[in-house]
């Protein structure tokens, strides 16, 4: 029972916006691009959704893209953090190079500059999709999750990293699998899909059973930092990056 998404073959709307994003340097993969870009399709015309965590602006241009279509917009969350990482001001640079000018999305996306958890305890306006992929800690993750109050029932919550990063799995494990706020629904890579229901206790073991591709995650990013990368191949992984 692995609840892994089956692949499927994408619209040519969608392969025109990959073109593009994909060259945006980022940790999004193609498949996780999907996910998103079906996700934005069934928000409903004039809805909105909220991105936390856009960097460069890969996801937000598949968001952005997949907006347009479906006559809704998308407000990206980000202060760009100085350091290596991230990059602070010339990321910011970047994301509109790439998001405004390249992709044309500057009707579609409004961007804002600030941490998640400055701006949350202010924020009121309604939300149809929330995607967060902000800072990994447990605290920001949890405090990222409270965007939801701003959605409707049976709406959606997409998290990246969700199975990959020790602080945003530990969110997940005490705010889904033992909360009564959220039900997992799949996944892509470790870019979970949930839904703002009560959850069954089967849906709690669906969480559950993600724990062995959790620890295999933990293992290849150990592996990949004492610099063992053959030994990642054990495990299925290929290539220096992270699993996500
Ligand atoms: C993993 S990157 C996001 C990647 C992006 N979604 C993409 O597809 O390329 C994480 C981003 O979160 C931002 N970030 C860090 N703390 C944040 C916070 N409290 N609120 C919003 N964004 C934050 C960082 O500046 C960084 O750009």
């Amino acid at each position: 029972m692995s609840d892994a998404r089956p692949a499927r073959s994408p619209s040519p709307e969608f392969a025109s916006a990959w073109e593009l994003a994909g060259q945006i340097p980022g940790w999004l993969t193609r498949d996780q691009a999907l996910a998103l870009w079906d996700a934005a399709l069934r928000v409903p015309r004039g809805g909105r959704i909220v991105e936390i965590g856009s960097h460069q602006g890969r996801s937000t241009a598949v968001l952005g893209e997949a907006a347009r279509l479906a006559g809704a917009s998308v407000v990206a969350v980000d202060p760009f953090v100085e350091g290596r990482l991230f990059g602070g001001p010339l990321t910011r640079k970047r994301f509109e190079d790439n998001v405004f000018h390249r992709a044309g999305l500057a009707e579609v996306v409004e961007l804002i500059p600030e941490y998640s958890t400055v701006l949350r305890p202010t924020w009121n306006r309604p939300i149809a999709l929330l995607y967060v992929d902000g800072k990994h800690d447990y605290w920001t993750f949890t405090d990222d999750l409270r965007w939801s109050e701003h959605l409707p029932p049976d709406a959606e919550v997409l998290v990246h990293d969700a199975f990959s990063s020790i602080g945003v799995t530990g969110g997940v494990a005490v705010r889904v699998l033992c909360g009564s706020r959220y039900t997992f629904l799949d996944r892509t890579g470790s870019l979970a899909r949930f839904r703002l229901r009560r959850p069954t206790p089967r849906d709690r073991l669906r969480v559950l059973a993600q724990t062995p591709w959790f620890l295999r995650n933990v293992a290849v990013k150990v592996l990949l930092r004492l610099r063992l990368r053959p030994l990642t191949r054990l495990l299925s992984h290929r290539g220096p990056h992270d699993p996500y």
